[in-house]
């Protein structure tokens, strides 16, 4: 088989044959729409009392699919499915564990183009974003199979003193609830199931109401490559019940979970209190990212990484670029520039090639971003462009919106602080680098942050004194965007994160074990 194209968030979509067979895939998946679907414990088929359609977002008339509302009677027995199955999955040979996960990486690549299609339809993802995406989700299962192998499964020997041998192991600690977002859909569930069962770890897995078919998708992959239907059981439905099960159940051993703040905030105190010791929690939680424009900044660059990185899936992405603090000495220039490439941004069907920017995920982030420009107008925020909510025709079939950029509202304004997940830019003027670390530092998020500068002294200052996890400088391709396994892990300070460990980054699987030491006399 030839090898495929390997593509990135900052890769460009230039050839020919990743079109047609993007293009035939829209057509294939649709095929598969409107049809009921169960959800898996134990490895069997399972149906709820009730269940719910999801539709696209980029046509509320179609209809994706009917999944399972499972509550908490399917938690539970999906939790006393993964318990029996912990002590078989634990203690096969770790080898397996790799050649299973490196299966599921080659049965993602296989189907690329029909995974990038669905998630079009189930998230309005465009199609570069979509098809990168596959690939993110193939490299990160291959980079945590990498680092596994590299450690042999985490068993190492240590030092030997009067004649005692000593043996380190990282060992799993048995079921794990893993609960994923929509804005990744793939991916993200991705990284969170391969590092919890490659490391012996069982999962009940409930991805995002949103993508329920990209999840099963993704949990159909796993089954093929042989994972036993206990090891991995999938619940679909809304969070909440799941979550109280998650939270409360005496053989949940860890949580991982990826999505708003409000909701791993609730999941942790409610594990912590309602457990009775404490159990690992893995968290990513979002953010509000800021990039710093120096006056020494190659404008080209800063434009283009602040438009791509604030704008790129709509805003919809926890590393999105959503306050700009620029140097006055350069500011009218950039903000310039800047609107004038926001207004040639397409807003559209993101089936389309030439897309930018597809829908929102839904009417609760269209109204969102209704209010941001609101209250923004009503306290002093001038609107350089956008600020507008799209209607007509393939308009009304979604939640379409025009790529905002404010200015001029004061400091300390919730717009500055609150993550909004839609494409809504503060951008603000300082007098110097240090005053924009200061204001970029002055939030109680930290995931991502980008400098642009062509001092080299700036750049050091930058990343010595910015408080946040993944941080770049002069990126084209996204001022704040487009982490890549092995390349940028992933993971957040203060409130975007808990365990200061990266996902796609070498001591992630660390967060899913717990050391062992073995001494024989
Ligand atoms: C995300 O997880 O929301 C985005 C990852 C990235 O853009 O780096």
């Amino acid at each position: 088989m030839p090898k495929k194209k390997k593509l990135t968030y900052t890769s460009l979509l230039d050839s020919r044959d990743i079109h047609r067979g993007y293009e035939q895939a829209l057509e294939t998946v649709q095929g598969e729409f409107g049809q009921h679907h169960p959800m898996f414990i134990g490895g069997r088929r399972v149906a709820a009392i009730e269940d719910f359609e999801t539709r696209s977002p980029i046509d509320n008339d179609i209809v994706i699919g009917t999944f399972q509302k499972g509550g908490e009677t399917e938690a539970q027995s999906a939790v006393v499915e993964a318990k029996q199955s912990f002590i078989s999955w634990s203690q096969i040979d770790w080898a397996e564990r790799l050649r299973i996960t490196r299966a599921v990486a080659d049965r993602l690549e296989k189907e690329d183009a029909l995974l990038a299609a669905l998630m079009t339809y189930e998230v309005g993802k465009n199609r570069s974003e979509a098809l990168a995406e596959v690939c993110e989700a193939v490299e990160m299962l291959r980079y945590n199979c990498a680092i596994y192998e590299e450690q042999k499964g985490f068993t190492l020997p240590m030092s030997q003193v009067t004649g005692e041998r000593s043996t380190s192991t990282m060992r799993p600690y048995g079921v794990w609830a893993i609960i994923s977002p929509f804005n990744f859909p793939l991916v993200l569930a991705a990284g969170m199931i391969s590092a919890a069962l490659l490391t012996g770890n069982t999962v009940v897995f409930k991805p995002t109401s949103k993508a329920p078919l990209t999840g099963l998708k993704l949990y159909a992959a796993w089954v093929q490559a042989g994972v036993p239907g206990g090891a991995l059981n999938m619940i679909t439905g809304p969070g909440k019940p799941f979550g109280a099960v998650a939270a409360a159940h005496p053989d949940v051993a860890g949580i991982a979970f990826t999505g708003s703040r409000d909701a791993g905030m609730w999941l942790q105190r409610n594990f912590s209190v309602r457990q009775p010791y404490p159990k690992p929690f893995v968290a990513e939680m979002g953010s509000k990212n800021p990039a710093i424009v120096t006056a020494s900044a190659d404008l080209d660059k800063a434009v283009e990484g602040v438009l791509k990185g604030a704008f790129g899936y709509s805003g919809q992405k926890c590393s999105a670029t959503s306050r700009v603090y620029v140097e006055a000495a350069v500011a009218s220039d950039f903000i310039e520039r800047l609107r004038v490439k926001t207004e040639q941004v397409i807003v559209g069907d993101p089936r389309k090639s030439d897309v930018f920017v597809g829908p929102l995920i839904d009417q609760a982030a269209l109204t969102k971003f209704a209010d941001a420009v609101k209250d923004g107008l009503a306290d002093g925020g001038a609107v350089i462009t956008g600020g507008k909510v799209l209607r007509d025709g393939v308009w009304n079939q979604g939640c379409y919106v025009r790529p905002t950029i404010m200015t001029g509202l004061p400091r300390g304004h919730r717009l500055f602080n609150e993550e909004l997940f839609v494409p809504f830019l503060l951008i603000d003027t300082i007098t110097s680098l240090e005053e924009g670390l200061r204001e970029s530092n002055d939030t109680e998020y930290g995931l991502t942050a980008g400098i642009f500068s062509e001092n080299e002294g700036e750049v050091a200052r930058f990343f010595a004194s910015v408080q946040f996890g993944v941080c770049y400088a002069n990126r084209r391709g996204g001022a704040t965007t487009g982490a890549w396994p092995g390349v940028q892990p992933f993971g957040g300070w203060k409130a975007s994160g808990v365990t200061g460990k990266g996902v796609g980054g070498p001591y992630y699987l660390l967060s899913y074990v717990r050391e062992q030491t073995q001494t024989r006399a």
